[in-house]
């Protein structure tokens, strides 16, 4: 069996969900006017930049996006092409999500429409940007990346997680786990 390259993305979209979820949820307060937790939209909005983006995008960018290119993918026009403008898009909502939420958060009214409307934009662009990389992306890069490219494939997993932040993974897994626990109360 040749070895795998994707399981530890799929797993790390699966924290990114939860997130997403309690995104969901918030913002739907935040909709109805009954949410004044402005804070978790800055926590969120933490996550999103240095979990979901600074240490699990550029897994995908820098390494099994360049491998695909390497193994036959155009670099425009192509599936890696479409992913890369997605996170761009994300990344968008999550400035503006932040704007907002600082706003507020200094006791500007008037914010919970651009805060729950940038949620919203977010969270699903991402379900569908996950749901694509995990259903065909992923797959098809199990198919075209021969087992010779996969060590080095590996290794930069390992080195993207050397250069994170010690305990980065754990800690956001306990940010997750609070809110999670706090929405459950
Ligand atoms: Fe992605
Ligand atoms: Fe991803």
């Amino acid at each position: 069996m040749k070895r795998d390259i994707t399981q530890k993305l799929k797993d790390e979209h699966q924290l990114i969900l939860r997130m997403l979820a309690l995104l969901e949820k918030m913002a739907l307060l935040t909709a109805q006017g009954v949410c004044r937790d402005y804070r978790f939209y800055l926590d969120g909005v933490d996550f999103i930049r240095n979990y979901a983006d600074r240490f699990h995008h550029a897994k995908e960018e820098d390494i099994l996006f360049e491998a695909l290119i390497e193994n036959g993918m155009p670099r425009a026009n192509s599936p890696v092409a479409a992913m890369l403008m997605e996170h761009d898009q994300g990344r968008e909502f999550v400035r503006a999500l932040e704007e907002a939420a600082t706003r507020a958060l200094n006791g500007e009214a008037g914010q919970d429409q651009a805060i729950a409307d940038n949620a919203f934009g977010y969270l699903e662009l991402l379900r569908e940007h996950i749901s694509k990389e995990d259903e065909i992306l992923y797959p098809l890069a199990e198919r075209l990346i021969p087992e010779a490219k996969r060590d080095e494939i590996a290794a930069g997993y390992q080195r993207a997680e050397d250069e994170a932040k010690a305990g980065l993974e754990e800690h956001y897994r306990g940010i997750v786990a609070g809110y999670e626990a706090k929405a459950a109360a």
